[in-house]
């Protein structure tokens, strides 16, 4: 079966050390899919490929596109045998935007992906001792789940752009968009060149926002509102500390933050956040909660002026896809709060993180659980406890 919109790779300059190769067609068997870019990977004669728009138990043949020591990367031409996990993408252009890497898997499969994902990028931490793994809190809406979107317009047309290029991919409908930004997208019009974000806001309505966006922050806490409410829950499930002190870290606008201060009424609650634009939007929301503390701040900086605190504490920590410092790390060792609750959108840096953690026993990891935050999409969003160890 050929698929109708192979995607295509366009060629990029060789890193150093690989060698580009061009015309070579392979045939192999898709055996995963790989976090970065959420490309396939496979096997051919003991070298690990990449292809993009792949199942696993594919069967393909594919061209080498470069070629290093021990990985090449290849682009599809044929699928031989289709999986039983490949689905026609509802998005007729899928396979060529860059927006949705995942759409011609089942999404049961794309679950089984995230979840090797997590467990792949967790092994380093075995060593340290077990961990509860929790099943992925799957989304209820696979589609129309993001509350914004960023169109470019170019040669009168609006869209996308394709994986790793700004080519553009016109769409005059994106499937997993909120359907009121599709309404919304009908309309819209701007001069090539142009960006314009469309977002609903908490109250339903939606935005037109021309331009480069608050480079610093979030308008709205998270792009998936029906998962993040998930999230909220679950952070708070995860909690078994009586705290007498508590901490948000990156912060952002309090979406973490205010469940926070409603679940510890009356204990102290420090908030850092990067953004002041975010962290005064917070607080002229926290009036009902005197006890809450607003700082803006580098997290790093902003825990230096804190001095350890008695009784047992928390500490949430919801970082950007960079993870914490080693800095940061030691600044929590030296607070020691009974227990961590690590959000995460990048299980990457946050095994190293974890690592820092636990590394001279001081915490153990207690339990880790994946939430599809962005179906048809590599990414995935996670929720850890760590505990004192003593
Ligand atoms: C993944 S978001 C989480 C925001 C918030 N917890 C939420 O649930 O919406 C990460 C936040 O960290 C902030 N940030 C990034 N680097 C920071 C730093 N060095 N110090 C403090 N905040 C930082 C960003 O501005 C952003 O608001």
């Amino acid at each position: 079966m050929k698929p109708k919109n192979s995607r295509i790779n366009r060629h990029r300059p060789a890193p150093q050390g690989a060698v580009p190769a061009s015309n070579e067609i392979i045939e192999l068997t898709i055996e995963s899919l790989s976090y970065h870019g959420g490309r396939g990977v496979g096997r051919f004669e003991g070298v690990v490929v990449f292809i993009g728009g792949v199942v696993p138990q594919d069967v393909v043949r594919a061209r080498v596109t470069l070629k290093k020591s021990r990985l090449w990367e290849a682009e599809l031409v044929e699928v031989v045998t289709p999986s039983p996990f490949r689905r026609q993408p509802p998005c007729p252009v899928a396979l060529r935007c860059g927006g949705c890497s995942w759409q011609q898997v089942a999404y049961a499969q794309q679950i089984v992906q995230k979840e090797k994902i997590i467990r792949d990028s967790l092994r380093g931490l075995v060593q340290y001792g077990a961990w509860e793994s929790l099943p992925i809190l799957e989304a209820r809406e696979e589609f129309f789940y993001r509350n914004r979107i960023q169109i470019h317009f170019r040669g009168g047309k609006k869209g996308f752009f394709a994986p790793r290029t700004r080519d553009l991919i016109a769409i005059d409908k994106c499937w997993i968009a909120d359907e009121r930004l599709n309404d919304k997208l009908h309309e819209v019009k701007a001069t090539d060149g142009v960006k314009i974000e469309l977002a609903v806001n908490e109250r339903g309505e939606v935005l037109t926002i021309a331009g480069e966006r608050d480079p610093e922050a979030a308008l709205f806490a998270q792009v998936n509102q029906a998962q993040n409410e998930v999230l909220k829950t679950r952070m708070l499930d995860f909690i078994s500390v009586k705290a007498e002190w508590i901490m948000d870290l990156y912060a952002g606008s309090g979406n973490l933050t205010f469940p926070l201060a409603k679940h510890f009424p009356g204990k102290s609650l420090t908030a850092i956040e990067l953004s002041p634009r975010a962290t005064e939007r917070a607080r002229a929301l926290s009036a009902e909660y005197p006890n809450l503390h607003w700082m803006a701040a580098d997290v790093g900086e902003g825990l230096k002026q804190i001095k350890k605190l008695n009784g047992p504490g928390l500490i949430v920590l919801d970082p950007p896809r960079t993870g914490v410092s080693q800095q940061v790390c030691d600044e929590l060792l030296r607070l020691a709060p009974q227990q961590i609750v690590y959000v995460s959108c990048n299980p990457t840096t946050f095994a190293r993180d974890v690592e820092r953690l636990v590394g001279n026993k001081q915490y153990r990891l207690e339990k880790v659980q994946g939430l599809d935050m962005f179906p048809q999409t590599e990414h995935i969003e996670l929720i850890a406890s760590l505990c004192a160890a003593t």
